[in-house]
């Protein structure tokens, strides 16, 4: 696939031309770069290949040359830090309203299939000196038609019979997180309930580390609560969602 590709469809939704690369070690690394020299909101960066993605809690995140959408966009919203929460979550809602049907979001912000494998994943990182965020670089990872191999994950092609052309998601997944993160800087109430309408992980028994028991509510911040069996409620920040099965 030719970068023209992607600017045709960028250009079709009005959206900034993107920067696209045959190679990259992580669009996310490139994306920061940029907003450092003052790259618009909105712009976005796209890698046909991704050779050192960089996934949540630092591990890494691999993509397949062919099967696979590498994508960070820059975002510079007009909120304070404590209100980024919201904008994160907007990436989760952007990735289930482009993906649609059968995906759903696990907490925090994981795209799965019907069977909870990971078709796509968010990766969220601000730049907020003095408490205000100056920029924010939201990188997706999308499998389109591959899953990397020895991970429980899946690809759209897998759930909906074909791989959804590249560019053209890349540019209408562009289009809904800035018009979700619009949403999450003037109503942040309305990104929690779209998130909630996404949602398979409340009401669900779960794990997260060595915490089990039963999600019950999201926070506005972002984060989960679990309900233990002895009626202890924990607030939790960050970590994986396992879903525990109940017979
Ligand atoms: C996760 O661990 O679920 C988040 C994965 C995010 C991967 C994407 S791929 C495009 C962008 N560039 C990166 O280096 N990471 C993100």
């Amino acid at each position: 696939m030719s970068p023209s590709a992607f600017t045709g469809a960028f250009a079709a939704r009005g959206l900034l031309p993107p920067v696209v690369r045959e190679a990259l070690d992580s669009t996310n690394r490139l994306a920061r770069e940029l907003a450092e020299q003052g790259a618009p909101h909105g712009q976005a960066v796209i890698a046909l290949k991704q050779t050192a993605g960089r996934g949540r809690l630092g591990r890494s995140w691999l993509s397949d040359e062919h099967g696979s959408l590498c994508l960070s966009v820059v975002l510079r919203p007009t909120l304070r830090l404590a209100r980024l929460p919201s904008v994160v979550l907007a990436a989760g809602v952007a990735l289930a309203e482009t993906c649609g049907a059968p995906t759903r979001l696990k907490w925090p912000n994981d795209l799965v299939g019907p069977d909870r494998r990971k078709v796509a994943g968010v990766l969220a990182e601000a730049e907020a000196p003095g408490g205000r965020v100056d920029s924010l670089i939201l990188g997706l990872g999308v499998n389109l038609s591959s899953a990397p191999l020895g991970l429980p994950a899946t690809h759209l092609a897998a759930l909906t019979g074909e791989a959804p052309d590249r560019a053209v998601l890349a540019a209408t997944l562009t289009e809904s997180l800035l018009r979700w993160s619009d949403i999450a800087a003037s109503d942040p109430a309305e990104v929690l309930r779209a998130w909630l309408s996404y949602d398979l992980t409340l009401g669900r028994r779960v794990r997260v580390g060595a915490v089990e028991g039963v999600a019950v509510a999201l926070g506005p911040d972002g984060s989960l609560e679990l309900r233990e069996d002895s009626g202890r409620t924990h607030r939790i920040h960050a970590g994986d969602v396992e879903m525990i099965a109940t017979s």
